[in-house]
């Protein structure tokens, strides 16, 4: 099949599933505990698409180029049988990720590397128990878990194991050093995130976000550190080797001050199955006439295709410019829904 490109000449190569709008953790700049309360509605279990459902997605998008998934949410180890869905996916000849808060990581670790799971990215904001509860909502004791899940996960070789963290101006700076100092002795890449304006709920302001290049200066200073060249176009970290003889890497995700639209080659499909094409889309393409509806003539395959033919979406880029030339006014889905 021709290569698939979209009107800004982008080709697909990744698609982030997200299987629940679900998490266990109430992280303020994600999902802040007096929005998404007991009164939220969250996905009912019937508009979930099922395993088999998400398999032909993903069966259906490999014509088209796709290379890598990402099991997201929420949290996608709140879906029940999770490694039933990952045996499934691991049958493709596909790099195949979870990104988790490591909360139920443990316990799962096991059952997710044997059914096939390649590797996975945890998030961790902070070490600093006080801080940590702040950020999300769970006792700080959890943090032991988390760490306990990062080092099971470079034992089970599910690697390379990646560690998020989104550093918020007054919120966990101190941080910076502190993760370094704490996982630079591990084959590990930590990755610092500037804060994104994404959703509805998160409060986000300029102010708040810390610049990559101040944190990259702050490593520099007290590290020694070497920039490593991406492995693929469309790549969203860029990645830097620390004087360590671990493979401890540090990487930095700029989509505020040096947004990456230009080569963006993902796609992402929610947990009741509509594809989005941008993290910031304002609405998606409903997948389940044609998963669902046995008349249907038209296949995931050409549906996509046209998605993908018609898609112009640059959003970080657009974010400086007059808001009534962009979506920037518009309400978006939420990072819980569309998985990050
Ligand atoms: P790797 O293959 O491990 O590098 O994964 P990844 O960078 O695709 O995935 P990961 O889930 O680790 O992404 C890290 C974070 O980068 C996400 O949680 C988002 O905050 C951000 N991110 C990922 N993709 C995009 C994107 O397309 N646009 C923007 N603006 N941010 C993104
Ligand atoms: N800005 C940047 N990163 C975010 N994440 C969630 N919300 C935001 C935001 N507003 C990150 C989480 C996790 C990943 C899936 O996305 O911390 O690491
Ligand atoms: Fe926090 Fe991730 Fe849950 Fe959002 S989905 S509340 S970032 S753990
Ligand atoms: Fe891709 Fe949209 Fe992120 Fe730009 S803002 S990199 S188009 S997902």
């Amino acid at each position: 099949m021709a290569a698939l490109f979209d009107r800004r000449g982008r080709s697909f190569r990744d698609l982030r599933i997200s299987v629940t709008d679900r998490c266990n953790m109430r992280c303020d700049y994600c999902m802040p505990a007096d929005v998404f309360d007991s009164n939220h509605d969250f996905l009912p279990r019937s508009d979930l698409l099922t395993f088999e459902e998400i398999n032909e997605v993903v069966t259906s998008l490999i014509p088209h180029g796709l290379k890598k998934i990402r099991i997201t949410g929420g949290e996608p180890l709140l879906r029940r049988d999770l490694d039933v869905l990952i045996r499934m996916l691991a049958k493709h000849p596909l790099d195949l990720a979870l990104t988790t808060n490591g909360l139920l990581f443990p316990s799962r670790a096991v059952t997710l590397a044997d059914a096939g799971l390649n590797r996975v990215t945890f998030s961790l904001d902070s070490l600093d128990p006080e801080i940590f509860e702040k950020i999300t909502g769970k006792s700080g004791d959890s943090i032991h878990r988390i760490i306990d899940g990062i080092e099971m996960a470079v034992t089970l070789g599910l690697s390379p194991v990646r560690i998020n963290s989104v550093i918020r101006r007054g919120v966990n700076e101190e941080d910076i050093e502190r993760l370094i100092e704490r996982f630079r002795h591990l084959p590990v890449a930590l990755r610092f995130i500037e804060f994104m304006d994404v959703g509805n709920h998160n409060r986000w302001d300029l102010a708040s976000v810390v610049p990559s290049e101040e944190i990259r200066r702050l490593v520099k200073d007290r590290w020694d550190i070497q920039q490593i060249p991406s492995l693929h176009t469309g790549q969203v970290a860029k990645h830097w080797s620390l004087d360590s003889d671990t493979g401890f890497e540090v990487g930095f995700i700029s989509s505020v001050t040096e947004p990456f639209c230009g080569d963006c080659n993902r796609a992402r499909l929610s947990a009741d199955g509509h594809i989005y094409t941008c993290l910031f889309a304002t609405s998606g393409h409903d997948l389940r006439p044609v998963l669902r509806n046995p008349d249907c003539l038209e296949t995931i395959t050409e549906r996509f295709q046209k998605i993908w033919s018609d898609r112009e979406d640059r959003y970080s880029e657009l974010r400086a410019q007059p808001r009534s030339s962009t979506t920037i006014h518009l309400p978006r889905v939420e990072m819980s829904y569309i998985g990050g």
